[in-house]
């Protein structure tokens, strides 16, 4: 058996009501088209083919390069659809897995037990199914003497067969030769005038082919048509891999407010609470502990270090490092060993070194700070003069005194200190103190003057 993959995703989605293709929405961080790619892991698929219409080009230009991408237009219905993506499998290819790109909540193990049940009967198509207490709207699976014969779609079915709940989850398997062959003749002949590709199901029976149906959980057949039903899907998603990091020794204290992307990794002994976010290839070590309401993206977070109330975008949090409440780390943010940045603290492109601290209210951007080093309230590194930006270096044991303006380039030496309020904009050496503010002259008797002087102007 040579299994491909065709994935149909040329439909506008005209109840998304946005200018988006509707299989470029997320769930989770991924696509939904990214969502029904991965749901194919499972399947050794030697070709895949997505179909692609509204918004081709845009849809095409997200397809992995092992995928192929054939554009159906006009868009004729399902059954057109999976005739022109058919034509671009592999011509090795025997057995069809057709799916739609707009079903995330389908697990992988579904569809390799799918391809399973089909190889093991024999059968010409094997549908998936689910049970619904409300069919409304989806295509009835019609069974005689319990044998599947026909799918009918729900504005082209009877009484009798509007009660079945037993849907087509518009996922399936197929012996290739078998449907090119019952594809040709599939007519228009419908409410929608569309070619069906569920008419498929009652040409292969009646041609004498064996049809099966077999039946997922519930909540694997939602198709994401609107904005009420992603977050269904989104809702599903974060549960379920937040099930997953708690049997792995994840302790996430509020699930229902953690969303953990699918690319991030937690390890056991790590704590989240909640409110946070954690997205793309974020990570997060032993002991850690993450949260309240924190948002991270491709952002590395070590053993035993705390984070609370912080944004993070591609920052390194070393072991027991601190972090928050209330910081934003930036791209090239580097807290080394046991580091600390605190309230309203902006990093950028730097690198704060072991037991190196900068507690309170600074801008520390492209710049070398060594270790155990003290950045005093309200420092501020200086590193852009309107044209391009420069760097500064701090070395080991530095006390940079608050409301520091360190004017980059410039270097702050090995021991050094600045004095509060200065604004550094030559080097200062090792173990020496930096120094640059004016002297400071007291006027005495200066309230008692003022007072004098306002009784003489009212006189
Ligand atoms: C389809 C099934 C129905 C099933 C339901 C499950 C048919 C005729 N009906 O109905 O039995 O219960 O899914 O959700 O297949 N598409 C194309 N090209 C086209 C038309 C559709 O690529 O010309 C794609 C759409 O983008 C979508 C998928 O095929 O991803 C399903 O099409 P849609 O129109 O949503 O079918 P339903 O009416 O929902
Ligand atoms: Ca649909």
């Amino acid at each position: 058996m040579r299994v491909g993959v065709v994935i149909l995703a040329a439909g506008k989605g005209t109840r998304m009501k946005s200018d988006l293709p509707k299989v470029l929405h997320e769930v989770c961080g991924r696509t939904l088209l990214d969502w029904a790619l991965s749901e194919t892991a499972l399947l050794a698929s030697q070709s895949t083919v997505v179909v692609v219409g509204h918004q081709a080009d845009t849809v095409t230009e997200t397809c992995p390069d092992d995928v192929t991408a054939v554009v159906q237009e006009p868009q004729l219905g399902t059954g057109h659809a999976v005739q022109v993506g058919i034509t671009a499998l592999d011509p090795s290819v025997d057995t069809v897995v057709v799916l739609p790109g707009d079903m995330p909540l389908i697990r992988p193990s579904s569809l390799r037990t799918l391809v399973d049940s089909h190889a093991s009967a024999g059968s010409a198509a094997t549908i998936m199914s689910v049970n619904l207490d409300d069919p409304t709207g989806y295509g009835r699976i019609v069974r005689s003497d319990g044998s599947v014969s026909a799918i009918v779609e729900h504005r082209d079915a009877n009484d009798e067969e509007l009660s079945i709940r037993e849907v087509n989850t518009s996922v399936y398997v197929f012996d290739r030769q078998q449907l090119v062959d019952a594809l040709t003749r599939v007519t228009t002949d419908n409410d929608q005038g569309e070619y069906y590709l569920t008419d498929v199901v009652g040409i292969l029976v009646e041609a004498g082919a064996s049809v099966e149906a077999v039946s997922v959980p519930e909540d694997e057949g939602l198709g994401v048509n609107d904005h009420s039903q992603l977050a269904t899907a989104t809702a599903e998603i974060v549960a379920r891999i937040n099930h997953h990091w708690m049997v792995e020794g994840v302790s996430i204290t509020d699930p229902a407010r953690t969303i953990i992307e699918p690319s991030v990794a937690l390890a056991p002994g790590s704590t989240i609470h909640p409110d946070t976010w954690l997205k793309g290839e974020t990570s997060v070590a032993s002991g850690a502990v993450v949260g309240p309401q924190v948002d991270a993206v491709d952002s590395s977070i070590g053993t035993g270090a705390t984070v609370r109330y912080a944004v993070m975008h591609e920052a390194t949090i070393g072991d027991r490092a601190i972090v928050g409440p209330y910081t934003y780390l930036r791209p090239g943010a580097v807290l080394e060993e046991g580091a600390k940045a605190g309230a309203f603290v902006e990093i950028k492109g730097s690198t704060v070194g072991k037991g190196s601290k900068v507690p309170h209210l600074s801008y520390i951007g492209d710049t070398d700070i060594g270790e155990k080093s003290n950045i005093g309230a309200a420092t501020v590194t200086v590193n852009y003069d309107g044209f391009r930006k420069h760097r500064t270096k701090i070395g080991s044991r530095v006390r940079i005194g608050s409301d520091t303006m360190l004017i980059a380039p410039v270097e702050v030496g090995d021991d050094a200190a600045t004095g509060a309020g200065s604004v550094i904009t030559k080097d200062v050496p090792d173990g020496a103190l930096g120094i640059a503010r004016s002297d400071q002259r007291n006027i005495d008797g200066y309230a008692e003057k003022r007072r004098k002087r306002a009784e003489e102007e009212t006189d």
